[in-house]
């Protein structure tokens, strides 16, 4: 007999949340290996309560702190789960936010909003954590501050992200400098939609030699 469908862990919550279909995927890839860890885990955007639900219960051991500017989201404060009321692009307000092995913005998804947060949240993500920014679909849409290739927009913002990445290959260090991003950042993952930045300590790259070389066409 067919073994009953099981629900995947990532879909079966009970409060309401609305996401990108191909964001459970996202989703698990990044976070499966450290889902039984003790983690700390930001979410700006509660709305109805179902992501910070979805996190409770994908990672059972964590800690979610969630953020809204609404104060109705208060309601879904529960034994894992913290909820801080303010605004996403106040600088000051995120202050108090330090330590996070997840932290994702889903919230308002203005350029602006989306930027503020990640010059302030970046580097208190830990060391081998993950950055995760969602709905990046209104860098597109002209009512969030987006326009293909408009200036200012969360995805040519990003976009600097890759050359800061591959910083130690540039041959202008005024143009292309080392940061403090280069060297603590692994890899970049853009899908449709989201980014997903994993941190990890780099030092400068050294190559590694093998094997003996062959003359060729001899
Ligand atoms: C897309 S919903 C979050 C959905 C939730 N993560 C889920 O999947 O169930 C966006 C939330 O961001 C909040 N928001 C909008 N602007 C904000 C801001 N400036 N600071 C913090 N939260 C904001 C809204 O109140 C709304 O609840």
């Amino acid at each position: 007999m067919a073994e009953p469908a099981q629900e995947h862990p990532l879909k079966s919550f009970d409060h309401h949340s609305r996401k990108h279909s191909d964001y459970f995927e996202v989703y698990d890839k990044h976070f499966r290996a450290i889902r039984e860890r003790k983690l700390n885990i930001l979410e700006i955007g509660v709305q109805y309560g179902g992501s910070v639900e979805m996190w409770a219960k994908y990672f059972p051991y964590a800690h979610i702190t969630g953020v809204d500017i609404d104060p109705m989201c208060k309601i879904h404060a529960g034994a894992r789960v913290s909820i801080k009321i303010g605004d996403q692009s106040d600088r000051a307000f995120l202050s108090q936010f330090k330590n996070y092995d997840i932290i994702i913005d889903d919230g308002g998804h203005t350029m602006r909003q989306q930027i503020v947060t990640f010059e302030e949240m970046y580097d208190h993500v830990k060391d081998d954590g993950v950055y995760l920014c969602e709905d990046l679909h209104t860098s597109y849409w002209d009512e969030y501050g987006g326009g293909y290739k408009r200036e200012g927009t969360f995805i040519e913002y990003s976009k600097n992200f890759i050359d800061s990445l591959n910083a130690w290959n540039s041959r202008d260090e005024q143009v292309l400098p080392v940061s403090k991003f280069t060297r603590a950042t692994k890899s970049l993952h853009f899908y449709d939609s989201i980014l997903v930045i994993e941190k990890g300590k780099r030092n400068k790259p050294t190559y590694y030699m093998t094997g003996t070389p062959t003359l060729t066409g001899v």
